[in-house]
């Protein structure tokens, strides 16, 4: 379809029914007599949902055939329906790229968010046999076959990528030092994890405690690092996951001795934390973010440590978003001026027009988004 063609298309279903597609229209009544249909995106039916501990939950779905499969450590996704409205977070797939050949499935391990309304509702909402939508995989935090020894490091939930990138290499027959350093209180999966540990004598895997070895300041990483990567791990990848905080300890002290940035991949998880704004330049007390599209304005007071999604948010619209942690990209909007400041690396940005995602982002000076 050409161009002006398929906007010609979208502009009269927008005026007709409000969506960029007739089909999407209909979607719900067609839905609720062929649950695995779908106008966009991909369909998959619950076959099990499973508590891993007290807060984690993995639900293993069966997506439809045209659904394209995903490399281990890659993210989908999933778009609910809360109360009548459509909601989508992104969430790591926890088996491996082997289990969906074999049986069709995969399988997502989730932390149910203190004040989330997606997480906590999956649990109890869901029901085996029933249907949701999900996206294609995504993501660059996979396995680099480039036949160097590997040390993976987690915390928390975020051993879920980990463990189908482990559950990979055991399958592929990995021949190199493969080292884990798991960090948290509980530790998820751990029959899983030592079953591969099991499988293969050059895997070698540590379940460090928190409670014994504190949380992550340099001081613990350092040591750590120390302790459990040795000489036999010469030069080798680096697979990061978890909180904020303890990845960007983590990969300043790898580069601080040496480590290349190309050997270390990592993945945020969770809800970044929020840095406190840099006080602007200028000394003023508040900032305004303003949204060319809808030409509202909002006064940001100081201390006030909303994102921009958040802002976006209060202000009554509904900017698309996935993740609301900085991974998926879905929240990325055209800023049109003013400085920003990633939470997540403390970055400041320039005043310029760039692409932002919104979830990660402050307004540091007056903003203007193209919303
Ligand atoms: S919502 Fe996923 S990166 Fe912002």
């Amino acid at each position: 379809m050409s161009l002006s063609l398929r906007k010609t298309t979208e502009w009269m279903s927008f005026a007709l029914c409000n969506h960029k597609q007739v089909g999407a229209f209909f979607e719900p009544l067609i839905q609720s007599y062929l649950p695995g249909w779908t106008v966009n995106g991909f369909r998959a039916q619950i076959k099990d949902i499973g508590r891993e501990s007290g807060s984690v939950v993995s639900l293993t779905l069966r997506p439809d055939q045209s659904w394209q499969g995903f490399q281990a450590g890659q993210y989908i996704n999933l778009t609910v329906e809360i109360n009548g409205a459509k909601l989508t977070r992104c969430f790591s797939i926890s088996s491996s790229p082997e289990t969906y050949r074999m049986t069709g499935t995969v399988r997502l391990t989730i932390r149910e968010q203190d004040q989330g309304v997606v997480t906590p509702w999956l649990a109890t909402g869901l029901k085996k046999g029933g249907y949701v939508s999900l996206s294609a995989a995504c993501g660059e935090f996979v396995v680099q076959r480039n036949g160097v020894p590997k040390v993976f490091i987690a915390a928390g939930v975020g051993i879920t990528p980990i463990l189908s990138m482990l559950s990979d290499l055991v399958d592929q027959g990995e021949s190199k030092p493969v080292k884990l350093l798991y960090y948290g209180s509980d530790h998820l999966f751990r029959s899983e994890l030592s079953a591969l540990e099991s499988a293969k004598s050059n895997f070698s895997f540590d379940f460090l405690n928190t409670r014994e070895s504190g949380y992550f300041d340099r001081e613990t990483v350092q040591r750590l690092l120390e302790q459990y990567a040795p000489e036999q791990f010469e030069k080798p990848d680096y697979y990061i996951c978890g909180p904020g905080e303890m990845i960007t300890s983590v990969e300043q002290i790898l580069k601080d001795s040496g480590v290349s940035p190309e050997r270390i991949h990592f993945e945020f998880f969770g809800v970044p934390r929020a840095l406190d704004v840099q006080v602007s330049e200028s000394g003023q007390a508040s900032r305004a973010v303003a949204f060319s599209q809808t030409q509202a304005e909002v006064s940001v007071e100081p201390g006030d440590r909303r994102t921009l999604l958040e802002i976006a948010e209060g202000a009554g619209l509904n900017p698309v978003h996935g993740c609301r942690a900085g991974v998926c990209h879905q929240c990325s909007c055209r800023k049109l001026g003013g400085r920003v400041q990633n939470i997540l690396t403390g970055q400041v940005s320039d005043g310029g027009a760039e692409l932002v995602q919104l979830c990660i982002s402050q307004p540091v000076d007056d903003v203007e988004l193209a919303l």
